[in-house]
């Protein structure tokens, strides 16, 4: 099983919990990361490097920070530009049926906030639906998303943990 994780943080330098993760998931065998703000400074998507970087690898994982309770902009014109009429969707467009896809998200607010009676009225997991249902649209199987909350009190040793977790979710 060959993973490719793309990550999109339009501010990796600063990030805490991306940052972690990344580390955590560099070197492992047969994952590779990719980071789409550092493949791409000026944001011109090489669309024939990202298709062969897919068909390369079994699972999908992308990864970012929750922003606006969606992803950051860049990760929205990858879909925009890479999954392609005939090529990811449409009669002919069959080229990542059966592929496995994760999201692994991380949040500012807690999880006590994402639920019907918090202050942001649903859950990661319903947030992600667009996502999902892009994911069920190009023929990808989606798996349970990766989620870590509330990353504004998060410890040192909680990030030790988040980033070990995400490591075994990435390779599970
Ligand atoms: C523009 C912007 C929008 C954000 N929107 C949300 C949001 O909708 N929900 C949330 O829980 N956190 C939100 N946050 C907080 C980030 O999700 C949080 O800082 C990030 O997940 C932490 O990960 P990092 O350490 O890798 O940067 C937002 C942050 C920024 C800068």
């Amino acid at each position: 099983m060959k993973t490719l994780v793309i990550i999109t943080h339009p501010n990796f330098e600063q990030s805490v919990v991306n940052k972690r993760w990344t580390e955590e998931l560099q070197g492992l065998a047969d994952v590779t990361v990719h980071n789409l703000h550092a493949a791409y400074p000026t944001e011109e998507i090489d669309v024939e490097r990202e298709h062969q970087l897919m068909l390369e690898h079994d699972r999908i994982v992308l990864q970012f920070p929750f922003y606006w309770y969606s992803s950051p902009p860049l990760l929205k014109k990858w879909q925009d530009h890479v999954l392609t009429y005939g090529w990811a969707i449409g009669s002919e467009g069959n080229k990542l049926h059966g592929k496995e896809l994760m999201f692994a998200v991380s949040t500012g607010a807690p999880k006590e906030n994402y639920h019907a009676e918090g202050s942001n009225k649903y859950t990661v997991e319903e947030l992600l639906r667009p996502l999902e249902a892009t994911g069920n649209l190009i023929g990808t199987l989606v798996l349970p998303p990766f989620i870590q909350y509330g990353m504004m009190g998060i410890s040192e040793e909680e990030l030790e943990i988040s980033a070990r977790e995400y490591a075994k979710a990435v390779l599970a």
